[in-house]
């Protein structure tokens, strides 16, 4: 059985002041059965992760370098990122892709350092809309998927998002037909490429504009372990019920 995992991405929001907010999701979620993440800004990781410690609520990062260590003003490292108390970092977000050009070559090069330094890589695959209405949206995903998931991929190192680009923050969602088309899809490109028992072990969460009023429906799509929220995880109020729904389908 894969580990149900509801991840939070604060984006670039939050300051010192959000930790009250991350203060008050970690006792919402004292009891939660599935994993909790909040992915906040870089600049509040390690005093997020003391907000969070003894609690059942991990920290992770959004992004990080693909070298270990050198002359690249201004970027984090993996390690860095761990040492700070982050337990997963988030990779290959469409803003990223988009804003950064990052591409499934680099992405598969920050998650094999990510996953070296102690990390959990979260990956993110997703259409565009003018991908999705060409009928490109499985060729897309299917092709970041290869490119981005490093050979040595497992169910405790790499965790699989996918993202259409169009749901990311529009409040558009996809039908629960086209959620599960999609990760079926992804499911069967991971057995062919990793094999049955170690591709079953990799987690796949739904992300865009997942909300506690979607989060029922969603999370009783088969194949999705979960989900990686971005606007509706800076509140607690808003957050803790999407881990709630998780448990419950669980
Ligand atoms: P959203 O963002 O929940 O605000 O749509 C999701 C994401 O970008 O991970």
């Amino acid at each position: 059985m894969r580990q149900k995992l509801v991840a939070g991405n604060w984006k670039m929001n939050g300051t010192a002041s959000a930790l009250t907010e991350l203060g008050n999701l970690a006792y919402s979620c004292k009891s939660a059965k599935s994993e909790v993440l909040i992915c906040p800004p870089s600049t509040l990781i390690y005093r997020a992760s003391n907000v969070c410690v003894d609690s059942k609520v991990e920290i992770g990062a959004q992004d990080c370098h693909s070298a270990t260590y050198g002359a690249h003003t201004g970027d984090l490292s993996a390690e860095m990122l761990h040492d700070a108390g982050a337990t997963a970092v988030i990779l290959g977000h469409s803003e990223r892709r988009a804003d950064h050009a990052e591409t499934d070559k680099l992405v598969r090069a920050k998650a094999t350092t990510a996953i070296a330094a102690g990390l959990t890589a979260i990956i993110c695959v997703g259409e565009t809309l003018v991908e999705r209405e060409a009928g490109r949206t499985m060729d897309v995903v299917r092709a970041q998927l290869e490119g981005s998931l490093p050979d040595d991929s497992s169910g405790s190192k790499v965790v699989v998002a996918y993202e259409p680009v169009w749901a990311i923050g529009t409040g558009k969602v996809p039908t629960v037909e086209q959620i599960a088309e999609v990760h079926s899809g992804l499911r069967a490109s991971l057995v062919k490429r990793f094999g049955g028992e170690t591709a079953k072990a990799i987690r796949l969460l739904y992300g865009g504009s997942v909300k506690s009023s979607n989060a029922k429906e969603i999370f009783a799509v088969a194949e999705v372990d979960g989900a990686l929220v971005g606007g509706a995880s800076l509140k607690a109020a808003d957050f803790a019920p999407i881990v709630s729904a998780l448990d419950a389908s669980a």
